[in-house]
């Protein structure tokens, strides 16, 4: 089914230089980019966001990580784009995520890990809320 996905380019890739490449694979998947927009995430929507994290021991590391440089949301749609997206990211850590995914060739890190993307429909449904207004979303046909 189509679905919606909030994906997070992280302060890691701002800072590296990797935004274009990593929304071309977005792109060249044939993904539609529907809303986006760099922004600086304060504690407050940190907490929102990664609420099921605030009580993990490492949420204070995450917190000052993702605070500390400007961020990209954006909004893709597409068929099932929830897992293929999860796929494309690979495991969690760069360090577990095998070559050909977006971490696997590109993160060293367990934290610094490029690119956040919603795991169910639920979530992305409660994070692209966090990120964008109704107003936002922009339809448009994608030839891909
Ligand atoms: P993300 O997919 O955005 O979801 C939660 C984030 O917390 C994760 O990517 C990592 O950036 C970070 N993270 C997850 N597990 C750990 C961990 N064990 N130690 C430090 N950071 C973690």
């Amino acid at each position: 089914a189509m679905q919606r996905s909030l994906v997070l380019l992280k302060p890691d890739c701002v800072q590296r230089g990797l935004m274009g490449k990593i929304i071309s694979r977005f792109e060249e998947k044939g993904l539609a980019i529907i809303a986006m927009k760099m922004i600086q995430v304060t504690p407050e929507l940190s907490k929102q966001h990664y609420a099921e994290h605030v009580e993990k021991p490492f949420y204070g590391s995450l917190e000052s990580f993702i605070t500390s440089a400007p961020v990209v949301a954006i909004a893709v749609e597409g068929l099932e784009v929830i897992t293929v997206i999860r796929e494309m990211l690979g495991a969690t850590s760069g360090l577990k995520a095998s070559p050909g995914t977006i971490r696997g060739d590109y993160s060293g890190s367990r934290q610094m890990n490029l690119v956040h993307a919603s795991d169910s429909e639920e979530s992305a449904k409660r994070e692209l809320d966090l990120y964008f207004g109704k107003e936002e979303f922009c339809a448009f046909e994608s030839v891909a």
